[in-house]
């Protein structure tokens, strides 16, 4: 059992290359929280950045020598600048100095950095710190905008009292601001030509015209996964049923208010998904008959009696396609023998992945923000521990990505 934390950017390879500004000192959080999230980290430093925060800390910190000279002959274990530069799947200038982003701008190679920026073809983004004054500078706003132009994101500069006692622009961005743009940009398009389909919220079994059978749940985590899959490039199609929630962007939602509903939309489409992840509560029994009209009090009767029969068990459906069946994820919400209970659904429905949700919890499982879940498939299984729905999301998109493309 593998016990995991939110591992966006595991084995990104990035290079945080460090410009000589005040600035530099947050460097030493921003790379604890880039390895935090699983990337691998080499540091380039200028010769100003070293007198702002010393190569030392920056070592200890990335784990790795820091790289701070083009000929630096004496360093065994260092990269050439051809090697760095090769090696990055990102590179994130922070601070861009003014004379750093001059000396790139001019296409200058007179340094390690500026010469890494020469021979990478990884993206490079610019996080500006500098002096309000300097960077209102007509000189920096148009090498900042011949950076843009070359298609380089520019994140920031921030407002606020700067170090020098200026109050204005040219704050660099927090590093927490600067890894969820870096996740972002990851997380962008990676996922373009998979498609998911994903049930979510509960269902509505109806006895009479106002009444009905139905369950706690929000739709949260279900629309949670959609939003991930869907921002990581996904096709997706979420077929919902009724919830008080927002459409994710570029989510195709199609609402259906029944577990019978739900089924027939489900049918049409699970054979052009590659993906079937049934999140949604969906009722197991419905009333054997509904009313035509509401049903009356009765004089003298206490008591009801509803006669409820079995709703197709759309998931079990989906894993039993002999054709073009998508790779199939099952939930099992559970309030004891957990485990057991999931394992069994997984061997039964034959799916290829099964989270056990654990619903016993008042901050967990139904209608609440937060979740946690234990993952089982054919020959593992991992936890995802108690966070947000929407990491929950996340984490869960990447473990049945890793599981589809066979990498687990
Ligand atoms: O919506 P939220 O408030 O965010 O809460 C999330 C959740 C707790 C609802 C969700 O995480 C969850 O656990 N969903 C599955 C709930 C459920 O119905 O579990 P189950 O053990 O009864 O069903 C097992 C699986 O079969 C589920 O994937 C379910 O979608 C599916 N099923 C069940 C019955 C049925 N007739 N058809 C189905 O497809």
């Amino acid at each position: 059992m593998i016990q995991t934390s939110l591992q966006s950017l595991s084995g990104k390879r990035i290079v945080l290359g460090i410009g000589g500004g005040i600035a530099a000192y947050k460097c030493a959080d921003l790379s604890r929280r880039l390895i935090e999230r699983g990337a691998q980290i080499r540091v380039v430093m200028t010769h100003a950045a070293k007198k702002f925060i010393t190569p030392l800390t920056m070592q200890a910190v990335s784990g790795h020598p820091v790289l701070k000279s083009l000929l630096d002959l004496g360093a065994e274990t260092a990269m050439d600048h051809i090697e760095i530069a090769k090696w990055a799947d990102f590179v994130l200038l922070a601070p861009a100095t003014a004379d750093l982003i001059a000396r790139i701008a001019a296409g200058m190679g007179n340094d390690l950095l500026t010469t890494i920026y020469l021979a990478t073809d990884a993206p490079v983004a610019f996080a500006p710190g500098m002096n309000q004054q300097m960077y209102r500078a007509i000189a920096t706003q148009e090498n900042i905008a011949t950076l843009s132009r070359r298609g380089h994101p520019i994140w920031g500069p921030a407002s606020g009292k700067q170090a020098c006692g200026d109050i204005g622009i040219g704050r660099m961005l927090e590093p927490l601001q600067l890894v969820a743009l870096i996740e972002n940009y990851f997380i962008d398009t990676d996922l373009s030509g998979l498609s998911l389909l994903i049930t979510a919220g509960p269902t509505r079994e109806a006895i009479d015209p106002v009444r009905y059978l139905s369950n706690h749940s929000s739709g949260k985590m279900g629309y949670a996964i959609a939003e991930a899959a869907s921002k990581r490039g996904a096709r997706v199609t979420l077929v919902s049923g009724p919830v008080n929630l927002p459409t994710p962007a570029n989510v195709n939602r199609i609402n259906v208010q029944s577990a019978e509903e739900m089924h027939v939309v489900v049918q049409q489409h699970a054979g052009v998904h590659q993906i079937f992840v049934a999140c949604a509560a969906v009722a197991d029994f419905k009333p054997a008959t509904m009313a035509n009209q509401k049903m009356k009090k009765k004089d003298g009767h206490d008591e009801i009696t509803l006669s409820l029969t079995k709703n197709p068990d759309i998931l079990a459906s989906v894993a039993a396609m002999t054709d073009n069946r998508p790779f199939t994820v099952g939930f099992a919400a559970e309030t004891q023998d957990v485990e057991q209970y999931a394992r069994d659904k997984l061997a039964k429905k034959n799916l290829n992945l099964i989270c056990a949700n654990d619903v016993s919890q008042q901050e967990q499982g139904c209608d609440s923000d937060q979740n946690t879940l234990h993952l089982y498939w054919p020959n593992g299984d991992k936890i995802l521990p108690l966070a947000s729905k929407v990491n929950i999301g996340h984490q869960l998109v990447g473990e049945i990505v890793l599981l589809f493309h066979g990498d687990k």
